[in-house]
């Protein structure tokens, strides 16, 4: 098997000394020779990034999401196909809101993972440990990956402390995403109506959200898609025997 390993690729490079054993019009320039070089040079990086990334992700995703999938999704956390058919067909952003333990960081999870199979690049933070990790002694490249990255997720938005500082950054994250057409899904909590508001619950997550944040940040966290709020009973595995 190691042996296999070693010659397959050397057996590529047998056959290109033996063609250019003699020097004719098919033998490449020196140029052609460094511009090929070059290329493959590339795609080796790439490849060791993509790589890098995707050990990154999974070792960064918490344990009780490693298994979410969209059949996993009770009906009511994947209403009309929204999250299952989100990453194929829906618009560049998602933003699920509702009351706590519903699903939604499972739901956001079970895209993650999808796309994460597809050989995306994604990154999840929440909502405070992106802040955190924007500080100047937080991750040296917070910034950089949180635009870059293929599909970023933003679990539990409004959990963190609402700063200016804070406003500021997640303005210039949304608007380089937003400029460069990658994709977003977020989680929050919100609260459904209260009895006699006839809104309904996405109306009422909706200003919830402006209160917190102004209409600016949230156009831009909807930005043509809408809120999907997951209003189910909440999921709570109570343990009666240990
Ligand atoms: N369809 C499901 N099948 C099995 N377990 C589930 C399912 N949906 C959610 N859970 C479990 O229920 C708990 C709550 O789910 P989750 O964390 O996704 O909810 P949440 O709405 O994000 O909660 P919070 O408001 O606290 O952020 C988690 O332990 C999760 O693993
Ligand atoms: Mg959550």
């Amino acid at each position: 098997m190691t042996a296999e390993l070693i010659r397959n690729p050397l057996r590529e490079w047998q056959r290109r000394i033996w063609a250019h054993a003699v020097i004719d019009d098919t033998t490449p320039s020196h140029d052609e020779l460094s511009r090929e070089a070059d290329r493959a040079e590339r795609a080796a990086i790439h490849a060791r990034q993509a790589a890098n990334r995707a050990i990154a992700y999974t070792r960064r995703r918490p344990s009780r999401y490693a298994n979410a999938s969209y059949e996993l999704l009770l009906p009511e956390q994947d209403p009309a196909g929204k999250v299952s058919r989100w990453r194929a067909h829906g618009p560049r952003a998602l933003l699920i809101a509702g009351p706590a333990r519903t699903g939604k960081t499972t739901a956001a999870y079970a895209i993650a993972n999808d796309t994460h199979a597809h050989d995306q690049w994604v990154m999840v933070w929440t909502a405070p440990d992106l802040s955190a990790a924007l500080k100047p002694d937080g991750e040296p490249f917070a910034y950089d990956y949180a635009t870059g990255c293929d599909l970023l997720v933003l679990d539990d938005l409004g959990r963190e402390r609402v700063t200016d500082w804070w406003l500021e950054q997640l303005q210039r994250i949304l608007d380089e995403r937003c400029a460069q057409e990658r994709r977003l899904v977020v989680t929050c909590n919100t609260t459904g109506p209260d009895e006699g508001d006839d809104r309904s619950p996405a109306e009422v997550a909706y200003a919830q959200l402006v209160t917190r944040y102004g209409h600016p940040i949230v156009e831009r966290l909807i930005d043509g898609g809408g809120v999907l709020v997951l209003d189910g009973p909440a999921v709570r595995q109570v343990v009666t025997e240990w």
